[in-house]
C-alpha cells in the first residue's frame, strides 16, 4: 500500500488546513438524493475542527468545464454539511483570491468555511501550477480526504501536496486500507463481480484482474459480449458484437493465469425492456432471436452463491442485471445478499465500489453489511485497473 502521512503526524491547532473532499454528491430538484460522500468526511473535518484548525474544505461539483455554471454552485451542498456536521460552515463565494481569504480571516479555530466549486477555474483541471500557488496560498497544510478524487490530476487532488505539507485525511485512508486489503495482498482465493453494459468500458480492468483473482464472475451487459463471442445466440441483448475477438482473447488469457471465467448458466430474458414485462427464464445458450437478455436467471445466482461460498474474498463493481427495473434485479439482489450473509458469518471480505454498484447494493439492502463500500466510482475503477491514482501518488511522494 501507498505509504503517506496521516493526521496522525501533524499539529493543526492554528493552523488553516485545506481539506480536498469529494461532496460531488448527486443532487435532485436541489436536495442531496444520497449522502454517504458527505457522511464519510465527518471523521476528519471533526477531528480537524477538535484540534482547533481552521478548516477551508475544497471541492468541486459537477463538470461546469472551467465556467461559473450556477446550477453547480456548492452553496446548498455548504447547508447540508453543516446539518450533518451539527455546526456552523461559512460558504466563500469563489475557492482563490480576495473573496477566499476574506472568508478564511473571519475563521476562528475549529471553524469550517467551504469554498465555491474549483472547476468554476479551467486551471483547476489543467494542473495549473500559478493557479495551484494562489490556491496553496490560501493555508499552511493541505489534507487530501477525497479518495474518489484520487484519479483526477488537478489543482485540489495532486498539485497542491506538492506546494503544502500533505497528508492523508481519515477517510483516504480508510478507502486506501480496504482497497489494498482487498487486491494488494488479499486472502486467496479472491473472487470478482464485474458487471455493467459495456465490455469495452471495462477492458483494462479485466485485464488487470486476470492476474489477481482467482474467480472472474462477468454479468451484466458486459455478459452478452462474451456469450456472443461463445459463439451463443443473444437476440436483441445488448452486445458489443465488434468486441469478440478481444473477449475471446481474455477467455483465453485467463486459462493461462488459471482464472476461472464465470459467466451465466441461465439469463432472464424478456422482448422489450420496461417495468413488469413479461419475461422468463432460459439456459444461455437458448436465447431466442426476438428476446434481449436482462438478468442472470436463478440456477446462475444460486451457482455464485456457491462460488462466493468457497472464497475468502470479494470485489465487486457493477450490476449482474438491469437492476433499476423490476424484476430484472432478481440476480444482482439474490448474489448481493448471499455476500453480505457471507460477509456477516466473517467468512467473506467483501469490497465493492462505483455509483452503479452501491445503488445495486442499496437496493439489496445490503450496502451496510459489506465489509467495506467505497465512494468512488471512477476511482475505484482505475484502481481495479491498477492504475496509479494521481492523487494518491502525490501524497506518497511527499510523505
Ligand atoms: C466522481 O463522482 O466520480 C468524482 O467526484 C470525480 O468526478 P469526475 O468524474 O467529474 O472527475
Ligand atoms: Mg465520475
Amino acid at each position: 500500500m501507498a505509504r503517506f502521512r496521516t493526521l496522525d503526524d501533524v499539529d493543526v491547532a492554528g493552523k488553516i488546513v485545506l481539506v480536498r473532499v469529494d461532496l460531488n454528491v448527486p443532487m435532485k430538484d436541489g436536495r442531496i438524493t444520497d449522502d454517504l460522500r458527505i457522511s464519510r468526511i465527518l471523521p476528519t473535518l471533526h477531528e480537524l475542527s477538535r484540534k482547533d484548525a481552521k478548516v477551508v474544505v475544497l471541492s468541486h461539483f459537477g463538470r461546469p468545464d472551467g465556467k461559473v455554471v450556477p446550477e453547480m454552485s456548492l452553496k446548498p451542498v455548504a447547508a447540508a454539511l453543516a446539518t450533518a456536521l451539527g455546526s456552523a460552515v461559512g460558504f466563500a463565494e469563489d475557492c482563490v483570491g480576495d473573496v477566499a481569504k476574506a472568508a478564511i480571516d473571519r475563521l476562528r479555530k475549529g471553524g469550517i468555511v467551504l469554498l465555491e466549486n474549483t472547476r468554476f477555474h479551467p486551471a483547476e483541471e489543467k494542473n495549473d501550477s500559478a493557479f495551484a500557488r494562489m490556491m496553496a496560498d490560501l493555508g499552511d497544510i493541505y489534507v487530501n480526504d477525497a479518495f474518489s478524487c484520487a484519479h483526477r490530476a488537478h489543482v485540489s487532488t495532486e498539485a497542491l501536496a506538492h506546494l503544502l505539507p500533505a497528508y492523508a485525511g481519515r477517510n483516504m485512508e480508510v478507502e486506501l486500507k480496504h482497497l489494498s486489503a482487498a487486491l494488494e495482498k488479499p486472502e486467496h482465493p479472491v473472487a470478482a463481480v464485474i458487471g455493467g453494459a459495456k465490455v469495452s468500458t471495462k477492458l483494462e480492468l479485466l485485464g488487470n484482474l486476470l492476474g489477481k483473482v482467482d474467480k472472474l464472475i462477468i454479468g451484466g451487459g458486459m455478459a452478452n459480449t462474451f456469450l456472443f463471442a461463445q459463439g451463443r445466440e443473444v437476440g436483441k441483448s445488448l452486445c458489443e458484437k465488434n468486441m469478440a475477438d478481444t473477449a475471446r482473447d481474455i477467455l483465453r488469457d485467463a486459462v493461462t493465469r488459471g482464472c476461472a471465467v464465470i459467466l451465466p448458466d441461465d439469463v432472464v430474458v424478456a422482448r422489450e425492456f420496461k417495468a413488469g414485462a413479461p419475461s422468463k427464464v432460459v439456459a444461455a445458450d437458448r436465447v431466442a432471436a426476438d428476446q434481449m437478455i436482462l438478468d442472470i436467471g436463478p440456477v446462475a445466482a444460486s451457482r455464485l452463491g456457491t462460488v462466493l461460498a468457497d472464497c475468502k474474498t470479494l470485489v465487486w463493481n457493477g450490476p449482474l442485471g438491469a437492476f433499476e427495473t423490476a424484476p430484472f434485479d432478481a440476480g444482482t439482489v439474490m448474489v448481493a445478499r448471499t455476500a453480505a450473509a457471507l460477509t456477516a458469518s466473517g467468512r467473506l471480505l467483501s469490497v465493492a465500489g462505483g455509483g452503479d454498484t452501491v445503488a445495486a447494493l442499496r437496493h439489496a439492502g445490503v450496502a451496510e453489511e459489506f465489509s467495506y463500500v467505497s465512494t468512488a466510482g471512477g476511482a475505484f475503477l482505475e484502481w481495479l485497473e491498477g492504475k496509479e491514482l494521481p492523487g494518491v501518488a502525490a501524497l506518497s511522494a511527499t510523505a
